[in-house]
């Protein structure tokens, strides 16, 4: 497949008359892509009812004129403000029982039925429009459901849908009260209607009613996002998308990505370093300008899983954003860097966002390809660099991995509901799973929780897991190569209970969590053969083959055949030795890299991505500070 390059565009931002010049530029830069159309509701339908598609199909034919393929975002993501006269409870509340206000964007509460059905009425009126359009090649819906924390809303709106939801699933009172428990504190109940919303209690609400609240929130989107698409297929062959994000697990990113036929994300990963991951300082001074090393891949990985193999980079950040705590430069090189490393994981296309800076308005501090005065910025020439080297690049293939790490949005809720300690973060702990195996110079594929066939994976990964799905426990009951489960993994039921027998219940594997701690940061567990257990740890009752121990003597890592139980979570130097035992042993050939440097091979290259902001010696090659390096393979 050729890969190819595109960018965001609002048409609705700019003079008509700078259109076409706009369009001919992205399309001499060797741009193929153009995003626009999201944010634009006010426009498209200035007053209920009314809408006003002319300029909009000029714009479109405009840029399909100068060669460009268009993807069409639904713009449901920013209702205009008459919506409000129309449905004034349509508004998102939040924990604190605070209605979320109009004035930026992502306003609506997922449950309001009006809200909804004004959607459908938008998206049907644009796919009607422009669903044979030959310059539609592509759609997306929405804008980043859960940006700015919206999934969970606590609203009339939510709270009625909640309670339908519930009567669905547990069809009598009896059933919930002994689903969750609800003699513990005399919280039972005889009607649906009397279940209230998990918020506002005088101590925490009952875990198995907030993780029910947390699915039925995660159903909604899924809902509303299968609204759009349904509406969509009637009218359009064009595939359909949805742009993710970094670290949202609020909702079932694979559930969504079932009514979608492309996943894609939107990497800002300066923007991520600064604000969004559990590193040292020293960390974030070293890769201010580059990002981390290993959030995009994991990301990158995490969606051609979401999307079954079909992915993208929908926004790529192009220079300085404007909605981190610091918004550093990006070196030079970093705009290329980061599309490179997206093609190497497989990725379609890279969008970068956005045309031009914003000179008003929320996002004017946000780079863009261009200035605010149309000349190019840094990430302009980057651009059209990785577009001059993918024409001389036939193709790039997603490579096969030999590891997998399995990855659930379910256990980010259950281990938010019941923490047990405050560092015990779910998304944290796959991630320092996927550094290992990143730092070991690894190919990594993501798998999905229910996944029943492990395939001719070498090692398979499984941190963390709350439940294992039926699928997967007969997957690993019947895999031939090795597998890591834990720390706490099995832990609880569906319905969020301890189960009995004690975990983790693994089939072959006769070990039983006795009892578990969680400890500050700086109490480290040491273990006999290196390294700690840091934050969480479980006293492991076995029979199974004791592999290693604490230095207290406690069982630390167990197994029966290549099924493995781990009983903590470990530091790097740790994790280092356990992965690379594991895969010593099973003939997986891991490369050991210095930090900043990482590797991925596709289907047909080696590619190189140094993070650092100096040179790194590899071999008999040097590669730059911010540059990729490929060779190709036999
Ligand atoms: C994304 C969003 C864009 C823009 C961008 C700025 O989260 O989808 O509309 O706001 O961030 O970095």
């Amino acid at each position: 497949m050729k890969r190819t390059l595109g960018v965001c565009y609002y048409p609705e931002h700019w003079p008509e008359a700078q259109w076409a010049e706009d369009a001919a530029r992205m399309a001499e830069l060797g741009l193929t892509w153009v995003r626009i159309g999201e944010f634009a509701w006010s426009r498209i339908e200035p007053v209920p009812g009314r809408y006003d598609w002319a300029w909009l199909d000029r714009a479109i034919e405009t840029l399909g004129a100068a060669g460009l393929k268009v993807v069409l975002g639904t713009p449901t993501a920013t209702p205009p403000r008459w919506m409000l006269d129309r449905h004034p409870d349509m508004l998102a509340v939040d924990a604190q029982g605070r209605t979320r206000g109009f004035g930026s964007r992502r306003h609506y509460c997922f449950s309001h039925r009006g809200y909804r059905h004004e959607s459908a009425r938008i998206v049907t009126a644009l796919a009607e429009r422009y669903g044979r359009n030959p310059h539609i090649a592509a759609w997306q819906t929405d804008n980043e459901y859960g940006c700015h924390d919206t999934v969970l809303s606590y609203s009339d709106a939510a709270l009625k849908a909640f309670r339908d939801w519930l009567a669905q699933r547990y069809q009598s009172t009896e059933a919930l009260n002994r689903a969750w428990g609800n003699i513990f504190w005399s919280m039972e109940y005889s009607s649906f209607d009397d279940i209230g919303l998990p918020n506002l209690t005088v101590t925490e609400a009952n875990p198995a009613h907030v993780m029910a609240f947390r699915r039925f929130a995660s159903d909604e989107v899924v809902g509303y996002n299968r609204l759009q698409t349904d509406i969509i297929r009637k009218f359009s062959d064009a595939p359909i998308a949805h742009n993710y994000m970094g670290r949202i697990t609020e909702f079932d990113h694979f559930a969504t990505g079932a009514d979608l036929d492309i996943a894609s994300w939107d990497a800002y990963p300066l923007g991520f370093l600064s604000d969004r991951l559990e590193v040292t300082p020293e960390h974030k001074r070293r890769f201010v300008r580059q990002g981390d090393p290993d959030f995009q891949a994991f990301h990158h990985d995490l969606y051609r899983a979401v999307g079954r193999g079909r992915w993208w980079i929908m926004e790529q950040q192009p220079g300085p954003v404007n909605w981190a705590p610091w918004n550093a430069d990006p070196l030079p090189g970093m705009a290329r860097l980061w599309a490179w490393e997206a093609f190497a994981h497989g990725a379609e296309a890279v969008c970068y966002f956005r045309w031009r800076q914003a000179p008003f308005a929320q996002e004017q501090m946000h780079a863009g390809l261009l200035r605010p005065d149309s000349a190019p910025a840094q990430a302009f020439h980057e651009a059209g660099e990785v577009a001059k080297e993918l024409a001389a690049m036939p193709d790039v293939d997603a490579a096969r991995a030999d590891v997998a790490l399995v990855f659930d949005y379910a256990s980010a809720w259950a281990w938010q509901t019941q923490p047990q300690g405050q560092d015990f973060d779910y998304f944290r702990l796959a991630f320092s799973f996927y550094r290992g195996l990143r730092r070991l110079g690894l190919n990594i594929d993501i798998l999905p929780p229910d996944c029943g066939d492990l395939g001719n994976y070498k090692l398979v990964l499984a941190p963390g897991i709350a439940t294992l799905s039926a699928p997967l426990l007969n997957a690993l009951a019947r895999h031939n190569g090795a597998s890591l489960v834990g720390p706490r993994s099995n832990a609880k039921t569906v319905e969020f209970a301890t189960p009995v027998p004690l975990p983790p219940n693994l089939p072959g594997l006769a070990a039983t969590v006795a009892r578990v701690e969680s400890l500050p940061p700086d109490v480290p567990v040491p273990l006999d053969l290196g390294g700690n257990f840091l934050h969480w740890r479980e006293k492991l009752e076995t029979e199974g083959t004791v592999v290693e121990r604490s230095t207290d003597g406690w069982p630390a890592l167990v197994a029966a055949g290549g099924l493995h139980y781990l009983a903590g979570w470990p530091d790097e130097t740790a994790l280092d030795r356990i992965l690379t035992t594991l895969c010593d042993a099973r003939g997986i050939l891991v490369d050991p890299l210095p930090e900043g440097l990482r590797r991925r091979d596709s289907g047909t290259h080696r590619f190189w991505f140094n993070y650092n902001a100096v040179p790194v010696e590899r071999g008999e090659v040097t590669i730059p500070a911010a540059g990729v390096y490929w060779e190709k393979l036999d």
